[in-house]
């Protein structure tokens, strides 16, 4: 007789067992998406769109960059607001940026027409100087298109920052201005415990390089490895990703992230280690939504004296 194991299957059968349960985890997790779908096609906020304004002060910021804007938009997902971007563009020149800071997911896997989003970029580009780092479903695309829809935007005069760097000069100051594109294995749970793979310090310098004396913003897709780019040296780094949590409750933050964990520790505004920033965008796109408005987000920098001092007002 065949020895079975504790759910009634013999030892032979489990394979299959094993397929099961993914086939199984598979369809429950299409079930969630199309509820989440469902649910962003009828959220009244998704069709707001506000600005959150922020002061980054730190001495160590050139006198020169003092009242510095960079607007970033984060998470998009190849959503555009009105014709061509009108709406989203009308809002971004009312700030006068001196900088777009694009932190990823501008398209996805989802997106059949890259050419409204390159015509976007233009238009972005038409403002004021655009950089952009790739998100995790930038790289999820196929390479060719992958490569396509970056050429595209450097073709439009977009600043691709991924693992790279340019330096901003005012008056013979400068402030360094880096990207991080994070591999997709570090957005992945895996292992006993469900435990990330560790992102280090050591790991960004070998994607970033080096991090150099002046003050540096970082653009990170991520802000799970805030640790990381704090002790790397980043001085400012701009985030999206978890969508703001999707529903934020008060005195709680965020409920859930796109790797479904409940409560993720950075969902939304400004984290603090010492004196490093982090802000974390809610993002642009359409999901479901609740207390959580899409958002551009602007910051000023300040050239100040003493302890960085974020300051929120939400329009
Ligand atoms: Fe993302």
């Amino acid at each position: 007789m065949k020895e079975r194991n504790s759910a009634g299957f013999s030892e032979k059968a489990r394979p299959y067992g094993l397929a099961a349960d993914y086939y199984r985890l598979h369809a429950r997790k299409q079930v969630l998406k199309r509820i989440l779908y469902a649910g962003a096609a009828v959220c009244p906020e998704n069709a707001a769109l506000s600005v959150s304004h922020y002061e980054i002060a730190a001495e160590k910021i050139p006198p020169a960059f003092d009242g510095f804007r960079i607007i970033q938009l984060s998470d998009l997902h190849g959503r555009l607001f009105g014709k061509d971007g009108q709406r989203l563009l009308a809002k971004i020149k009312a700030q006068r940026p001196d900088m777009i800071a694009v932190t990823g997911d501008f398209a996805d896997e989802k997106t059949e027409n890259f050419a409204p989003l390159l015509h976007f970029a233009a238009s972005l580009r038409a403002i004021c100087p655009v950089c952009f780092v790739s998100g995790n479903h930038e790289q999820k695309l196929p390479p060719l298109l992958r490569r396509s829809f970056l050429n595209g935007l450097r073709e439009q005069g977009v600043g691709i920052l991924d693992n790279t760097s340019v330096h901003l000069e005012r008056n013979g100051q400068t402030v360094d201005l880096r990207g991080v594109r994070v591999p997709l294995r570090y957005y992945r749970w895996r292992g006993k415990g469900n435990r990330r793979i560790a992102f280090s310090e050591k790991k960004m310098e070998r994607l970033a390089g080096f991090c150099g004396p002046s003050y540096t913003v970082l653009l990170a897709h991520n802000p799970l490895f805030f640790e990381a780019y704090a002790a790397w040296g980043a001085d400012l780094t701009l985030c999206g990703h978890v969508h703001g949590g999707l529903f934020r409750l008060p005195g709680l933050g965020g409920l859930l992230s796109p790797e479904r964990k409940f409560f993720p520790r950075y969902s939304a505004g400004i984290y603090r280690i010492g004196d490093r920033v982090m802000e974390v965008s809610r993002g642009l796109g359409k999901y479901p939504r609740l207390n959580n408005l899409p958002e551009i987000v602007s910051l000023t920098l300040r050239s100040a004296p003493g302890h960085p001092t974020p300051r929120k007002d939400v329009l």
